[in-house]
């Protein structure tokens, strides 16, 4: 037998005792690997004459061709090796029941915001978004607050660090920037509610820094307090499923309306607790009014052709009266036993003929 006879049975046998797939590459890299043994024979054609080259040649190209066929069908066997083992060892019961569909629900401040995207939708009105991260001039300027305005200071407003020479940005205090975003951005008539997330420096048993509230517009031509107050009542008896839902507007001031008035539920008291509906007592919902004419002019429309109401409602609270939790703190715990007590099935979409808290 030649040399190259005797090294090619040598690896051939080599390459059959593998035993695994990593054993198998030590063996490719030691025959073909840029160090590996074929490969330092192949560079010695180079310093052959023409004749030994010619003979030498082909038969080292052929034992590397060997080789390289051997690793590949020993490389094919041991990988349908390991599969089967894998098949053998990784099995699955299925006489096991089914999974119990999907774990998480859906949270209470994410289903009265659908709620009232349903109930809404269903007087006209379509849901609008603005950024969290909010310039003040939407925040506070074009709402009638100019800086020197204390209502500025009453917001407990969180700055963000601003680049040299640039006003700071704020994180908004309250979803009334979403009015004003919309009026300079949409034409009349505007019917819009704008839901999410709002923060303030603030925080104990009923005011959390980061809250929900929901702003609501509308602007077209003679439109007075009247609407607003129907368009509330509606949404509110709507909203918690009761006609004996009762409505007190009492006069009161906002920088962006005027007139102003906060609106008070009334509640009547049954076994000790507060039920709404009625009129025993009242707590207060939400703020509102007739959008001041400056706003309407800061935005760029006419305040003497177009008029409007505008009312700003926390979710959070809306959904603590409708859903019976008592501790605001706890929306933002992240406890899924809580979660899984008050929160709510992903299929259950609210619908108005179906019932909005299903
Ligand atoms: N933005 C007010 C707040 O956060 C709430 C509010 C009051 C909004 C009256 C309005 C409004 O649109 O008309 O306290």
């Amino acid at each position: 037998m030649s040399d190259l006879e005797i090294m090619q049975s040598d690896w051939l046998a080599r390459i059959d005792a593998a035993a695994d797939l990593p054993a198998l590459e030590t063996e490719r890299v030691a025959a073909l690997g840029k160090q590996g043994a074929i490969t330092q024979l192949l560079k010695t054609l180079g310093g052959m004459t023409p004749d030994e080259r010619q003979a030498q040649g082909p038969r080292i190209h052929a034992l590397r061709e060997k080789v390289a066929e051997a690793l590949s069908a020993r490389r094919a066997v041991l990988e349908a090796a390991q599969l089967e083992s894998k098949l053998a060892t990784e099995t699955l019961d299925m006489t096991l029941p089914v999974s119990t569909g999907p774990q998480g629900s859906v949270h209470p401040v994410s289903q009265v915001m659908d709620e009232l995207a349903e109930i809404f939708a269903d007087l006209g009105f379509s849901v609008a978004n603005g950024p969290e991260i909010e310039d003040q001039w939407y925040n506070f300027t074009a709402l009638n607050m100019p800086e020197s305005h204390p209502a500025r200071a009453m917001h407990d407003t969180f700055y963000l660090t601003a680049p040299e020479g640039e006003e700071a940005k704020v994180l908004r205090t309250h979803t009334s920037p979403v009015q004003v975003r919309t009026m300079t951005s949409q034409k009349p008539p505007i019917r819009i509610i704008a839901p999410g997330r709002t923060y303030r420096s603030d925080s104990d048993a009923t005011h959390t820094p980061m809250f929900h509230q929901v702003e609501g517009l509308v602007i077209d031509r003679g439109i007075h307090m009247g609407h607003l107050k129907w368009t509330l009542e509606t949404f509110l008896k709507a909203f918690f499923e009761r006609d004996d839902i009762v409505l007190r507007l009492r006069p009161s001031y906002f920088p962006f309306t005027e007139p102003s008035a906060e609106v008070d539920v009334g509640y009547t008291v049954q076994n000790g607790r507060r039920v709404l509906g009625g009129s025993e007592g009242w707590m207060e919902l939400l703020g509102s009014g007739m959008v001041h004419p400056r706003v309407i002019a800061a935005c760029g429309l006419d305040p003497d052709e177009y008029q409007g109401f505008a009312f700003g409602c926390g979710i959070d609270r809306l959904a603590m009266l409708k859903y019976g939790m008592d501790d605001l703190r706890a929306f933002f715990d992240g406890d899924l036993r809580w979660l899984r007590h008050y929160g709510f099935a992903s299929l259950a979409i609210p619908t108005l003929s179906g019932g909005v808290g299903a």
